[in-house]
């Protein structure tokens, strides 16, 4: 078969398969089990499903800790996460079939939507990270994010340089977009992208204002300043976008492992209730 290998198919679908795998078998028990009063967490099917749960999600979180053991034996990461992929679904099943639908204002129902919404934010960052890579690559055109700021310094060398043919005005506007341009800064800069003002466009814009209003002003040396202007402004431009989509991937993760954590401790108040107040 030829296709692209993601971490959805990793090791000839193994994971898939086990994923649902656990899916149909605990759906299985579930429409074959019939204990007094209905489907429950109480019943022997509704605590194996529930501790088989447990332990899932506690294996889930370990993955925090294996993600950040550089060069451990074992393994791969890729098959790590197509693992924790998986499982992560199969999850949402068992756990589903172990609360028998008995949902309520408590804190019960509470860790299960956490459950839910943590497995929910799971889905959004595969989709982001077997997505993210390719528009990456079309953004930078394969080149790294360093190599573009080398560019854009390249670009400044020269515009220094095509600057001193032209006059002061225009001149100051260069110097203008000189040395002002950052790329990246605080969260919500990094997440804006190329939608933040830069002084490399106030230039450009002035620049061409400038000798729209003036012909006489036109000259070689003012044609290679505008197009050195667009060149970097270019730059500029595909640079921002690539941090602004690392801060994204990067939010992501502030929204799945802090759920994590809330999951965790509604998850212990929930078991201590039912062994301690039931
Ligand atoms: C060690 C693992 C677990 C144990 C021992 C356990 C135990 C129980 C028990 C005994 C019940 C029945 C309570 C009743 O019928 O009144 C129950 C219900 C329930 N469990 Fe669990 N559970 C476990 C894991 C989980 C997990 C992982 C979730 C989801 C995140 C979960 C969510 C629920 C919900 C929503 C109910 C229904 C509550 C209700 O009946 O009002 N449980 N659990
Ligand atoms: C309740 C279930 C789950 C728990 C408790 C859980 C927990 C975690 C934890 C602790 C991490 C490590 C994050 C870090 O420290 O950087 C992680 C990473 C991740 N999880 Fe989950 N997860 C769950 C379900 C899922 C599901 C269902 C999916 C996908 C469908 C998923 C996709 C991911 C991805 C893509 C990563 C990032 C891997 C990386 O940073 O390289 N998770 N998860």
């Amino acid at each position: 078969m030829g296709g692209h290998r993601t971490i959805l198919t990793y090791g000839r679908h193994l994971w898939l398969k086990l994923g649902m795998g656990l899916i149909a078998l605990s759906c299985a028990a579930y429409v074959w089990h019939e204990p007094i009063g209905g489907p429950n967490g109480g019943s022997w099917l509704g605590y194996t499903l529930g501790i088989v749960g447990a332990g899932l999600i506690g294996w889930l979180t370990w993955f925090g800790v294996r993600k950040r053991q550089h060069g451990r034996a074992g393994p791969p990461l890729q098959a790590w996460l197509s693992a924790h992929v998986h499982l992560g679904l199969a999850l949402a099943v068992i756990a589903t079939l172990h609360t028998g639908f008995q949902f309520g204002p408590n804190i019960h129902t509470l860790a299960w939507a956490l459950m839910m919404g943590t497995i929910g934010s799971g889905v959004v960052g595969v989709a982001v990270y077997l997505t993210l890579p390719r528009i990456q690559t079309a953004n930078l055109r394969g080149r790294a994010l360093t190599d573009v700021l080398q560019e854009v310094a390249t670009v400044d060398v020269e515009l220094r340089r095509a600057s001193r043919d032209v006059d002061d005005e225009l001149n100051r506007w260069v110097q203008h977009s000189d040395g002002h341009c950052k790329v990246g800064g605080g969260l919500f800069t990094q997440l804006r992208g190329p939608n933040v003002s830069c002084a490399n466009d106030e230039a450009l814009t002035a620049i061409q204002v400038l000798v729209s209003d003036d012909r006489h002003r036109e000259s070689q040396a003012v044609r290679q300043l505008l197009s050195l202007l667009s060149r970097k402004s270019r730059l500029l431009s595909q640079a921002r976008r690539e941090v602004q989509l690392r801060a994204w991937l990067r939010l992501w993760l502030f929204a799945h492992v802090p759920l994590t954590f809330a999951l965790l401790v509604a998850l212990a108040g929930h078991v201590l209730s039912v062994f301690f107040f039931w």
